[in-house]
């Protein structure tokens, strides 16, 4: 089966003629599960990374993820960064980029995107188009960045007007750079404007992120995690990531019993049935890229 998304070719040339999966089949996975207030079809969803815009957004409905994440977006229109934004990695003492492996759940991939963005108008009607794509019990949460307060504040003034049924702030892309500090002034301020569940995205945390996102836990409704994890000054995703989700979940639980949505590695029913134990819906990102209907294998 083809990669849904090309890596071979620029983010552009995706997001015009991608998904490159096509199907007339819709595949109804039930598991239900309570997630805030709304009922949940089944505790699998797409990280924040490969639902473009609502094509993407309904193929991924269609197959039957319930909890879908709309790629983050700005206030304003950016580029992607130039290719290669994603390329094969293989964990040998050092990292090195390779074809891409025989065996699926041995897929990691590296994330260089620099997080693009259409204009606010394209995303703010396509994150409607996106909810009135979806079925029953499933959800949309739209992923929001900004590199300074003001922008971070003014993207997720337009987010609350679509009716994406969560906002999640987007504060741990290891490859942008912002002077962004997510302080509890500005953390009341976006509380005050979000009037859907409110999640932070987390990358693997440190003892110094913990005693800092500590204070906040009061302000937000969930945590997902992990972001891409940097290593030799690359981001990584994919199944090299696995046991540090793992780690990061358990540290997070020690702080915190918010609703905790999981991606990291997550490639296989083993590791589904592993990280539900530990955290309230499984993601997937990488492994949805290569092996589509990897949830639809997990809940028959
Ligand atoms: C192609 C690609 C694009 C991504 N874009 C985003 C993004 O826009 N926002 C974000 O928060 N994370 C993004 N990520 C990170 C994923 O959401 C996720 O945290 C990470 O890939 C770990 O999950 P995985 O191992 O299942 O891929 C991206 C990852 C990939 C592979």
């Amino acid at each position: 089966m083809n990669p849904v998304y090309n890596i071979y070719r620029d983010f552009n040339y995706n997001f015009v003629n991608g998904p490159f999966y096509k199907t007339d089949k819709t595949i109804k996975i039930s598991n239900p599960i309570k997630l805030w207030d709304y009922t949940i079809e089944a505790p699998i969803g797409i990280g924040a990374g490969i639902l473009l815009n609502s094509k993407w957004v309904e193929l991924y409905s269609n197959l039957g993820y319930s909890v879908l994440t709309y790629k983050t977006v700005r206030a304003y229109k950016k580029k992607a960064l130039s290719m290669p934004n994603c390329l094969f990695v293989n964990y040998d003492g050092g990292l090195v980029t390779s074809n891409m492996p025989s065996n699926k759940n041995n897929i990691s991939i590296t994330n260089h995107f620099g997080i693009p963005s259409q204009d606010p108008e394209f995303w703010m009607e396509d994150v409607e188009i996106s909810v009135n794509k979806l079925k029953k019990n499933q959800i949309l949460i739209l992923s929001v960045f900004g590199e300074t307060r003001r922008e971070l504040l003014r993207c997720v003034e337009m987010a609350a007007e679509t009716p994406a049924h969560a906002i999640e702030l987007n504060v741990s892309c290891p490859n942008v750079s912002s002077d962004l500090i997510l302080d509890r002034n500005l953390l009341i301020k976006i509380r005050n404007t979000v009037r859907v569940p409110l999640l932070i995205k987390v990358g693997y945390p440190t003892q110094e992120f913990e005693n800092y996102i500590k204070p906040l836990l009061c302000f937000i409704d969930g945590l997902s995690m992990i972001n891409s994890l940097k290593i030799n000054n690359i981001s990584l995703c994919g199944a090299l990531l696995y046991n540090k989700l793992i780690e990061a979940i358990k540290r997070y639980r020690t702080i915190t019993s918010l609703p905790i949505l999981a991606m990291g590695g997550i490639n296989s029913k083993d590791r589904v049935l592993e990280v539900l134990n530990l955290a309230n819906v499984a993601m997937f990102v990488t492994a949805a890229i290569f092996d589509p209907l990897i949830g639809s294998r997990i809940f028959k």
